[in-house]
């Protein structure tokens, strides 16, 4: 890809992984990129997903916007991160396929996977199952671009990818007890109970779950080579 001479739009932009992904294409040479506030554009909102591509243009979409948070942020409110992550990803890449976008590239999530996944996961397993329960709603809505991307590359050449990063940590992570994921409350918990003098924190689950994390820079990286290939 040629970095400097495409408008590259960044849903998600500013968030947690959009930061490192930012400054990933930044070093690739992109210097048109568009990041798309939630506050001026609740992509949600069909009129606001158009609103934004009209006033962005992109040549490529990387959509990375999405209503996330860890298990407990999942198990209270699961409606909501079903709906907003559909609507916003299913009509976002129809929308870019009507306006001729070059190549859009959707970003999916491991809880796309089954629940009694083989471990290490493989993309031959994507398939073989129901996610776990806490965050199908979720997981689903999000997998939903890959069956999206597959039907508009083979009814209409539409060039859409996507990529399905494993759990992130890294700098700018999110802490915030009510909807972070593991590792990060993992810290905190361990800091507060250093500085509260507890020694001991609460771990949920039963110790035998084995996820699989990659750091958030890496996950960036990928996304930027893909994006450009
Ligand atoms: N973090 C992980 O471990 C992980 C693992 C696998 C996949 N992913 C995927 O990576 C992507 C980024 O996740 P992240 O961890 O960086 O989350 P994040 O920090 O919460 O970033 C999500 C971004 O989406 C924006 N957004 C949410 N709802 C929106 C809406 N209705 N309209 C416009 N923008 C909206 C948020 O804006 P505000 O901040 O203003 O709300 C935020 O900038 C997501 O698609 C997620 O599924 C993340």
């Amino acid at each position: 890809m040629n970095w400097p001479e495409k408008r590259i739009c960044v849903t998600g932009g500013a968030g947690f992984l959009g930061t490192h992904l930012i400054e990933d294409l930044r070093a690739r040479g992109a210097t048109n990129i568009f990041i798309p506030k939630i506050e001026e554009y609740d992509l949600v909102d069909p009129a606001a997903i158009k609103q934004m591509l009209a006033d962005s243009n992109p040549d490529v979409i990387i959509h990375l916007a999405a209503h996330v948070g860890g298990i407990g942020a999942n198990r209270e409110h699961p409606a909501e991160f079903f709906y907003d992550n559909l609507m916003m990803g299913v009509q976002l890449m129809h929308q870019a396929y009507l306006r001729g976008v070059e190549k859009f590239v959707a970003i999916g999530t491991v809880c796309a996977y089954p629940k009694f996944t083989p471990v290490p996961f493989k993309e031959d397993d994507l398939w073989i199952g129901y996610p776990e329960e806490t965050n199908a709603p979720y997981g689903l809505a999000k997998k939903m671009l890959l069956v999206q991307s597959q039907a508009y590359r083979e009814q209409y050449g539409f060039n859409s990818i996507f990529l399905l990063p494993v759990n992130l940590y890294g700098p700018g992570d999110n802490f915030d007890p009510r909807s972070s994921h593991v590792i990060p409350a993992l810290i905190r918990k361990c800091i507060e109970a250093q500085e509260s003098g507890t020694g001991q924190i609460v771990v949920w689950g039963d110790g035998t779950p084995t996820p699989e994390f990659s750091f958030a820079k890496d996950a960036a990286r990928g996304i930027g080579l893909a994006t450009g290939k």
